[in-house]
């Protein structure tokens, strides 16, 4: 079943072959990859992604909806963000996302994110649903602290980074505290 969530200004919709060229527009950029294991990425890395996400899309059943964030209004894509089934007996998730650094700073990441937990614990009926962020990313913290998300602690050295391990910020909400 192919998956469009609308937003306000954004919608997430499947991602489709040739995304992997706006992709490539930001996973090449510094200050996108700051905080990522992967990047700077080559066109293949970016089209292998895209694959992926694709792959899994069709997969039965499905246990990711990696989906691309584009703007309502042109429809420019700006974005890529995922919902993971982590655990289907406990119905528990984990969202994750990126924006092209030309789209930051307007609330989009936010609505995107909104979107996802409403598409978790609705139709996917979660009951948990976490994030993690490096703990200097102080972008993606505020917006899982706006999403109403929970700061549950710090797991160490989680990721190899190209200067080293970094510990991750672990963030959940439950389905009782969502409020679409
Ligand atoms: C983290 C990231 C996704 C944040 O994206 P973003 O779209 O800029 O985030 P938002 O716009 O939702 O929030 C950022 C700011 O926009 C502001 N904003 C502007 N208009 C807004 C609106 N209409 N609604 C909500 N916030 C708005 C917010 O106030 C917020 O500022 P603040 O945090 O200082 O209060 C982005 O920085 C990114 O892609 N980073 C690289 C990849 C990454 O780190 N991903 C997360 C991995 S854990």
């Amino acid at each position: 079943m192919s998956i469009l969530l609308t937003g306000d200004r954004v919608l997430l919709r499947e991602f489709v072959p040739d995304d992997w060229r706006a992709v490539h527009a930001y996973d090449t950029l510094p200050e996108v990859y700051r905080f990522q294991p992967w990047g700077p990425n080559t066109p293949e890395k970016a089209r292998a992604y895209v694959d992926t996400v694709i792959a899994a899309s069709r997969a039965e059943p499905r246990d990711r909806y990696g989906l691309a964030i584009v703007l309502k209004a042109t429809g420019v894509f700006i974005g890529a963000c995922e919902l993971k089934i982590k655990d289907r007996r406990f119905r528990a998730g984990e969202i994750g996302y990126v924006l092209h650094s030309r789209h930051w700073g307007h609330g989009y990441a936010t609505e995107a994110a909104r979107l996802l937990l409403a598409f978790g614990f609705g139709p996917q009926g979660l009951h948990r649903i976490q994030a993690t962020c490096h703990p200097q990313n102080t972008a993606s913290s505020r917006v899982l602290q706006r999403l109403g998300m929970q700061y549950e602690g710090r797991m160490r050295e989680t990721m190899l980074l190209r200067d080293g391990w970094r510990d991750s910020d672990l963030y959940s909400i439950l389905d009782a505290e969502w409020a679409p």
